[in-house]
């Protein structure tokens, strides 16, 4: 298969650069997801959790992991924006689609393929915490180097600042599917 496939311009516009070198690859993802769904098979024993994904990047990392819980999960998603330049956070995210579940006693796991600024995961803390749910913790698939991590409790590798597609991230909506994570170079870089 190959691992960009080619589409007409004009249904789907190529985003200016090329998928790089793959830094994690599909068997190195499968091992930490399986590593973190055991750590919450162990931590939510008698109290099954809710996995809230903020869409889209998570899809994937969210249905591999719910599969890697050995307890009955509930699943949610929720899509948010943020506003301003993604290298330089306004502090402003907008709900774009809320949860359809009452997180209120519930064991809430916010589930993100990536943290960045962490600005994300920092506003929808605050939101779903207000929410009174009986317990709520944060899992990341990947976070950036520099990133603020305190509050997240299951972490599953270090990247650096590079542009990054696959397994749930894009470029230009493009690449979500690939089963590694990828640098992405850009043209121009
Ligand atoms: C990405 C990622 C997080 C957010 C992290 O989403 O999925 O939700 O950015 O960035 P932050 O830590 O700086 O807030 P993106 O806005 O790219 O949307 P997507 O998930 O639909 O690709």
């Amino acid at each position: 298969m190959s691992l960009a496939p080619e589409q007409p311009a004009a249904q789907m516009p190529k985003p200016p650069g090329s998928v790089g070198r793959a830094i994690i690859t599909p068997e190195e993802l499968r091992a930490r997801v399986e590593a973190i769904g055991a750590e919450i098979t162990a931590d939510y024993q008698g109290r099954p959790p809710l996995l809230v994904g903020v869409l889209k990047g998570a899809f994937v990392f969210m249905s591999d992991l719910a599969r890697a819980i050995d307890l009955p999960v509930e699943i949610d998603f929720m899509a948010v924006s943020s506003y301003g330049l993604s290298t330089e956070s306004s502090g402003v995210v907008r709900i774009i689609k809320d949860l359809d579940t009452d997180v209120r006693d519930r064991h809430v796991v916010l589930v993100e393929d990536i943290v960045d600024s962490g600005l994300t995961t920092d506003y929808l803390a605050e939101l779903l915490k207000a929410r009174r749910p009986a317990s709520f913790e944060m899992c990341a698939l990947l976070v950036r180097e520099d990133a603020r991590t305190e509050g997240i409790r299951y972490v599953g590798f270090s990247v650096p600042a590079d542009w990054l597609v696959g397994y749930g991230l894009d470029v230009g909506e493009r690449y979500r599917e690939l089963p590694s994570v990828h640098l992405f170079d850009r043209d121009d870089a």
